[in-house]
């Protein structure tokens, strides 16, 4: 059994292939590396490990991230008033609830690992699928993890320099971001294990920020008015909530895009659909209770920060919830949330480039990009080690080194992936700002996840027969679609450039997948092709029939 082989089209099982436990939640193994060979349905039958906790706690541990404490400016200069912004954020949880209601379907009936990718190449085609890939690679993964980045910067300059944060040089916090995207990518480097570690517990900090954000609003609201008056904001509140709203359609994207952002992560359980126990029960589960739950909470947050903050405070700045810390609990308020805010997004950053590396590395082994980015570090024990991962005792799985499993040693991680995203992300920060990097990222996200949902669409019509454990209302794909087109053309208009940017990334990607995909074996484009005898079948027995 060798690690190396890439006869099949694993993308998928390859998303996680160093580790025993995924980002953002623990205990779990999610892989289908160690279990056999190739990522054929025999090794993922094996190591289905997923429970629906393990899915809630990855897929909230995600969403959660950045977003709720720093797009709620974007959000509100873009709409003008508290209640048109409450509306954007309830239609933004909507939205990506519906999108993720609709990949629960499509993770039911093709319950592999690697979601929009997989999804992609079966529906529309390979060349669909490494578009995606290449996106996702060169855009999607470095972009997000610049804004989280960014943002992190922000939070701790604040924290240490406190209010002048807000006029100082743009520098200061670049650099700051700048360090913690290498130190970050340092710790994945040496050891995935260390990551993990750090995301189950700095995903607690999520929690405990968002929850407190809301009960000291509720808390100000309640006792405030009388008290003493100054504490609660309530000069909205003689002006009613929808006074100054924006008419302007386009402007209306650009604050969806900044919601959305807050509620973006919600894919990601599609990413290991494989490894769930039950993934046509578990995933529809997942998703219906995660979404609700981080809309409720996002919209209690952000009625605490209008309660608390004037207008013209929430819509300056980016660090909303250092504002709202200083404003009820002075110097030291904004400290702790600026803290808490900054271990936030460092676990995000952490996740994000956790995932991100396997994306590119898988990228390198399916010759995608160059194989350099397929290449693991060499690690202190051999490649064959990893299967004994599986078999350690549950004392040794909770309690292992933290360094590393002691099966791989150190440094056993694609670190020229790991290089590359950083070097990727590096550059997003350089050049970008927050405000324009979300609207970039949510013009490239969205193509994929319109193009993605408009395939649930498609399949419908054309595999009318192929087994859907789940099946959406029919209206849940088409909402998603109809929303994220207007998102899509609006953008055209609101933000020319970026959009143009993403346009010229996938259109570049086309020669390259004729270069690097056609030009090989056609096996693998032979294994994707839908199967039209129309006969009622498990997708992985037809997978397993093809091979
Ligand atoms: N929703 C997250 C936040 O508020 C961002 C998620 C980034 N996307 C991702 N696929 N990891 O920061």
């Amino acid at each position: 059994r060798s690690f190396s082989v890439t006869s099949t089209f694993d993308f998928a099982s390859n998303l996680f292939p160093l580790s025993s436990t995924a980002p953002g939640a623990g205990g779990y193994a999610p892989l289908g590396r160690s279990g056999g060979g190739g990522g054929n349905n025999g090794s993922l039958e094996k190591h289905k490990t997923l429970t629906y906790l393990n899915g809630l706690s990855l897929i909230v541990g995600l969403i959660i991230g950045s977003g709720i404490f720093s797009s709620p400016s974007q959000v509100n200069m873009n709409m003008g008033s508290p209640g048109a912004s409450l509306i954007i954020w309830v239609v933004a949880g909507i939205l990506a609830w519906t999108g993720a209601a609709s990949y629960a379907e499509l993770g039911g009936a093709i319950p592999l690992n690697g979601g929009a990718q997989i999804y992609l190449s079966k529906i529309f085609g390979e060349c669909f699928g490494f578009l995606f890939t290449w996106v996702a690679v060169l855009v999607l993964k470095p972009g997000s993890a610049a804004i989280i980045a960014i943002i992190m910067g922000e939070y701790l300059v604040r924290a240490f320099i406190g209010a002048e944060a807000e006029t100082m040089n743009v520098w200061v916090s670049k650099s700051v971001a700048l360090v913690g995207l290498a130190l970050v990518t340092f710790l994945n480097c040496v050891s995935t294990r260390l990551g993990t570690r750090l995301n189950d517990m700095l995903m607690f900090l999520k929690f405990v920020a968002l929850l407190g954000v809301t009960v000291i609003g509720i808390v100000v609201a309640v006792t405030g008015y009388s008290a003493k008056g100054t504490t609660a904001n309530v000069e909205w509140k003689q002006q009613g909530w929808f006074e100054g709203t924006n008419m302007n359609v386009s402007a209306w994207a650009v604050a969806l895009y900044a919601g959305l952002w807050a509620f973006d992560g919600w894919d990601n359980t599609n990413y290991v659909v494989g490894e769930f126990r039950n993934p046509s029960r578990d995933l529809p589960r997942v998703i219906h209770t995660a979404m609700p739950l981080v809309i409720i909470s996002y919209v209690l947050a952000n009625v605490a920060y209008f309660l608390v903050l004037p207008i013209d405070a929430i819509n300056s700045t980016n660090t909303v919830a250092v504002i709202f810390g200083a404003k009820v609990f002075g110097t030291v308020g904004s400290l702790i949330l600026a803290l808490i805010v900054s271990a936030s997004c460092f676990g995000a950053l952490n996740s994000s480039t956790f995932t991100s590396s396997r994306l590119v590395y898988v990228a390198g082994k399916e010759g995608y990009i160059p194989e350099l980015f397929g290449r693991l570090g060499t690690g202190t024990a051999h490649e064959e080690h990893l299967s004994t991962v599986r078999t350690r005792s549950w004392f040794k799985k909770k309690m292992g080194n933290l360094f590393g499993d002691e099966d791989t040693g150190l440094f056993f991680t694609p670190i020229p992936a790991l290089i590359l995203n950083a070097v990727l992300t590096s550059a997003y920060v350089v050049v970008g700002e927050f405000s324009t990097l979300l609207t970039f990222y949510g013009v490239a996200g969205y193509t994929f996840y319109f193009i993605t949902v408009l395939g649930l669409i498609v399949l419908r019509v054309k595999e009318p027969n192929l087994e859907r454990p789940y099946k959406t209302w029919i209206t849940t794909p088409i909402i998603f679609c109809c929303v994220s087109l207007f998102l899509l053309s609006r953008a055209v208009f609101a933000q020319p450039l970026q959009t143009l940017l993403v346009v010229a990334f996938v259109i570049a990607g086309v020669p390259v997948y004729f270069w690097r995909v056609r030009g090989r074996s056609t096996d693998r484009s032979r294994l994707l092709k839908m199967d039209s005898d129309g006969k009622k079948r498990r997708w992985w027995k037809f997978w397993a029939k093809r091979k």
